[in-house]
């Protein structure tokens, strides 16, 4: 293949000879450069059209920005961090600086290459198709012409301006993977070529976020700063941090020292040892102290990269749950008075409002953002229903129960954010005992939460566990590391769809956007988080921005191997696509059997949280796959006992269902299962009985066939598993298979 190299730029002849040089002194990795275009985009631009002819970005090639007023919401006030207007220019000019390309600034427009246009005659007015997209008129907007004479970047905010470039720098790709293996050594002539073409892009969703679980390993403002490359470079806009939770504080509070001084630090880098241990804290100077926090400083550091990257951060400060370290720190906010007790804040007290108000107050103060998320998840309020102080605010308030202690808790919150002028988010349990009246609700125990929010006016941002857990195993557990159970790969994140189907157009405008999160129990390390992260991130961003309704996986696939090329000449450790091993196999295809839809009789009924496909489940011919979680297995909390009719009195030659073992989860084999055989369905002849011969502590994720070859006949096949006596344990199986 040869080098194109149509049209360069402007370059000066000086430069344009030298990129020609160096091309040739690299012509084996030169051979390589090939043009991209926006069909390489994550995510999937609006619309776009490709035409012949292709613009070579490279040393020397310059840029003007100008701006044209009215520029359309540009100074979003989330990101007055960024420094007005001249902070914004200032911004997008450092954006392209600092790009691998070697670009330089034009003195004026007529001698530039790339002329970015900021505000002025809108796009949209030129674009009946644009103009259609209900989104348009959007700060994130923006409209990218690649000539073979230049480029022009149209947006109506600066915002859409930074995405504009970004869309750029996926399509030119790093110099590396453009074909100059060494680009230090040729540091103003890398080069990219990019195609031809016009792009018109807008996003489905305002709210595209990741979230970063700061608590239960402390990450370094390098390792956020970072993070926000990957995440501009993908068009996600929001990132959540959990700066509060049981494993550690995080961030510096006036008048607070013991938050930073002691909450912050375990005596165990491990959280599992830590986990499994007495789950105390330690002072920060003794030997061995694990953890961190982030200095008032360190965020405004934080913040002021993030408005660059247009990346909102949102800080979440934990409530009433999940505050185990509030509450080492400062006994007297818990029901008891005591230490290491219950995790949940006493709403009965008024000392705890007037802390939660002193570090709202300094957290609004400091985040620019609109939101402050408050937690709300997984308060175990038991403590509450005893407490003295509790029950009185209960009988005060004439509050019925706990959960409307709860609400009233958030209420009593929200209404302080408010007179601030900022609004709450809060996990899906803020609708227990009814949701406060602006409250925006991040659903997360599946999409039920969400939808019931949308249904009563208030904004939403879907982020359910099945899809959106990004601490779930991506990819077969037995080549990854340790995490928190389930499977989650690319595609399942990718298939997620928000806008379920059944919601009026005014229910869905609450529909705020998606998010991606990552609880980082088992993630102890920087480059496990990116690795956790990427490319599942890459799916988040494609949901929240680009067309419903326009999936195509393996396109996707293609695609986010080429980002994910991209990250890794970044420095990213992102999990390598390539190595995919996918789903049990087993759960691929279905399997045939002589009792394949035949009905299924149950003796004990199955447990109505793991239904799978109901009563037909154990004989559709579909097997599960590596999480009891994918709807395939059955779950039971008794023994098994089921009888499969065949029908009529058939040759019976194997009789064997598949069972599960995750100990972690409560999962395990039986103990033994029973196979016995009946003509008339009441009297059984025992086939068989097949005994568990796998340690029940062996941890990790186990299948186990528990089957008999035999030479039977009979109609009724009886299936009688005996769960582990551990209480509450669970049995899974998928399949009684006979032939
Ligand atoms: C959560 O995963 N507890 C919000
Ligand atoms: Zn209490």
């Amino acid at each position: 293949m040869t080098l194109k190299l149509k049209h360069s730029g402007q370059y000066t002849a000086s430069v344009r000879l030298f990129v020609l040089s160096v091309l040739a002194m690299l012509s084996a990795s030169a051979a390589d450069l090939h043009a991209a275009g926006p069909e390489v985009i994550i995510p999937a631009p609006y619309e776009y059209s490709v035409s012949e002819g292709s613009f070579v970005l490279g040393g020397g090639t310059s840029f003007y920005i100008e701006l044209k007023k009215p520029y359309l919401e540009s100074l979003d006030p989330s990101m007055q961090s960024a420094g007005g207007e001249d902070g914004e220019i200032a911004g997008l000019e450092e954006e392209l600086l600092s790009l691998p390309y070697g670009l330089v600034k034009a003195g004026k427009k007529s001698a530039a290459d790339i002329v970015l246009t900021i505000g002025g005659v809108l796009p949209d007015r030129r674009n009946a198709a644009v103009k259609s997209s209900p989104s348009w008129k959007n700060r994130e907007s923006y409209r990218l012409k690649v000539t073979e004479g230049g480029i022009r970047i149209e947006a109506k905010g600066f915002a859409g301006a930074f995405y504009a470039i970004q869309s750029l720098v996926q399509m030119a790709g790093l110099p590396s993977a453009a074909g100059i293996d060494d680009a230090d050594s040729v540091p103003s002539a890398a080069v990219a070529e990019i195609s031809c073409c016009t792009v018109t892009d807008s996003p489905r969703f305002g709210y595209r976020g990741l979230h970063f679980d700061v608590s239960r390993h402390f990450r370094s403002k390098e390792f956020l700063m970072k993070q926000m490359d990957a995440m501009a470079l993908l068009k996600l806009n929001k990132m959540h941090l959990h700066l509060t939770d049981g494993a550690g504080w995080r961030i510096e509070i006036d008048g607070y020292p013991e938050l930073t001084e002691f909450a912050a630090w375990r005596p165990y880098a491990d959280w599992s040892d830590w986990w499994v241990s007495d789950r105390h804290y330690c002072r920060q100077d003794e030997p061995g102290a694990y953890g961190g926090y982030y200095t008032a400083d360190d965020i405004r550091e934080i913040l002021a990269y993030a408005a660059k990257k247009h990346i909102e951060v949102i800080p979440e400060i934990e409530m009433p749950g999940h505050s185990e370290e509030v509450l080492a720190a400062y006994p007297e906010l818990s029901c008891t008075g005591k230490q290491y007790g219950s995790g949940d804040l006493c709403p009965g007290k008024e000392a705890t409002f007037g802390f939660l108000e002193d570090v709202l107050s300094q957290v609004m103060d400091l985040f620019p953002s609109e939101y402050v998320h408050i937690g709300g998840d997984e308060a175990s309020k038991g403590a509450w229903k005893t407490c003295p102080d509790c029950q009185r605010r209960m009988q005060e308030e004439g509050l019925e129960n706990v959960d409307e202690l709860q609400s009233y808790l958030i209420h009593r919150i929200e209404e302080f954010v408010n007179s601030k002028g900022k609004k709450i988010i809060g996990w899906d349990e803020i609708l227990q005992g009814g949701l406060a009246p602006n409250a925006t609700v991040m659903s997360w125990r599946g999409t039920e939460g969400g939808i019931t929010a949308m249904k009563s006016g208030h904004d939403v941002i879907m982020t359910p566990g099945e899809f959106c857990y990004l601490d779930y195993t991506q990819d077969a557990p037995f080549k990854e590391p340790v995490s928190i159970g389930g499977y989650i790969p690319l595609a399942k994140t990718y298939s997620y769809e928000p806008a379920e189907d059944g919601l009026t157009e005014a229910e869905l405008s609450h529909l705020l956007g998606v998010q991606g999160n990552l609880w980082a129990e088992y993630i102890p390390t920087d480059s496990h988080a990116e690795y956790m992260y990427y490319p599942r991130a890459y799916a988040i961003a494609e949901i929240g921005w680009s067309k419903a309704g326009a999936k195509d996986y393996d396109g996707f696939r293609g695609r986010a191997l080429k980002v994910s090329d991209m990250l890794d000449g970044m420095g990213f450790s992102a999990f390598d696509l390539r190595k995919e091993y996918g789903n049990r196999k087993e759960s691929l295809e279905p399997v045939h059997h002589l009792a394949e839809g035949c009905p299924v009789i149950y003796g004990e009924q199955y447990s109505s949280q793991y239904p799978a496909s109901g009563d037909c489940t154990l004989t559709d011919g579909v097997l599960g796959g590596w999480t009891y979680g994918d709807r395939k297995w059955q779950g039971f909390l008794t023994d098994m006992d089921v009888t499969v009719d065949l029908g009529a009195v058939k040759p019976v030659h194997y009789v064997g269902a598949t069972f599960m073992q995750v100990v972690s989860a409560w999962v395990w084999l039986p103990e033994k299962v029973e196979i016995s055989i009946s003509d008339d369905g009441r009297t059984f002849r025992t086939v068989g009985t097949v005994w568990r011969d796998m340690s029940d502590e062996l941890n990790g994720l186990y299948f186990k066939p528990y089957g008999l070859v035999c030479n039977e006949s009979g109609r009724y096949v009886r299936v009688r598993a005996f769960k582990h006596p551990a209480a509450g344990a669970w049995l899974f199986t998928d399949e009684v298979i006979v032939n």
